[in-house]
């Protein structure tokens, strides 16, 4: 099932201060008058922890919503220095969350405590988007689709609401490296995920989106693989420009 929204994620990793709400500002901007296509994306922006508060405020009821990049894998309250749960992210009016970046994935996250993330955050009504992702020697070792099946089986369960979840299928090789997937693994490999994802959810399968080196230059060769429901973007993600130039060049 291909879904018929678009995705445009901005994750800023640990990027911005304050004043950088100027960006999403401006993207948000564009997104209003943009009568012609404004009705098929949808703009997320993943600003660091300490922009959350603020900037979900300034854009509550604003088409553009705000997500978390990260969260501990217990809830409440606790004697957890320096980590914040979900359950005090959501206290700020932040609707999504990554998790299972492979960023912290390499700084000891593995499937056990993602599994924790994902049930706990889709407890407390978060959009999660999930990320899975092949590194360079598994594709090199031709991998990939065993690694991506494990990753999704390990932590999706059918129990799960499938209605709050989006993948995001980030090769771990192609993120900040300008390399991307050729067309044919690209199809392939969307399809071989939503297959998956059929296993576990029957109907209803969640929107899978494509991460790694997205820019204003090579949105145009994603443009008709249909498969693909949308783009977690990082390093373009932090000017108001490229961000938007992704969106124009997407439905020029
Ligand atoms: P880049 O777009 O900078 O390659 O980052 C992708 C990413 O990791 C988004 O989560």
């Amino acid at each position: 099932m291909t879904n018929s929204i678009r995705y445009f994620v901005g994750n800023w990793k640990m990027f911005g201060v304050p004043s950088s709400y100027r960006i999403i500002e401006k993207i948000h901007h564009y997104l209003n008058k943009d009568k012609k296509n404004n009705k098929k994306y949808k703009i997320v922006i993943a600003p660091p922890f300490t922009l959350l508060q603020e900037f979900s405020k300034k854009f509550k009821n604003k088409k553009i919503s705000i997500s978390a990049q990260n969260c501990h894998h217990k809830d409440n309250f606790g004697a957890q220095t320096g980590h914040v749960s979900p359950l005090m992210i959501k206290s700020l009016g932040v609707k999504y969350i990554i998790l299972g970046h492979s960023e912290n994935r390499m700084s000891g996250e593995n499937d056990e405590v993602i599994k924790l993330k994902v049930e706990l955050a889709l407890k407390n009504n978060f959009k999660v988007i999930f990320c899975i992702g092949e590194n360079k020697t598994e594709k090199r070792k031709n991998k990939t689709i065993y690694v991506l099946k494990k990753q999704l089986h390990n932590v999706l369960k059918k129990k799960l609401n499938s209605k709050n979840l989006i993948i995001a299928y980030e090769p771990v090789w192609s993120i900040g490296t300008g390399k991307l997937p050729t067309r044919a693994e690209l199809i392939n490999t969307t399809r071989q995920i939503k297959s998956n994802l059929d296993k576990i959810f029957k109907n209803n399968i969640p929107p899978v989106l494509y991460g790694g080196s997205v820019d204003s230059n090579n949105i145009s060769f994603f443009k008709d693989i249909k498969a693909i429901d949308g783009f977690l973007i990082g390093g373009a993600s932090k000017s108001s420009k490229n961000f938007i130039d992704i969106i124009k060049n997407f439905y020029k």
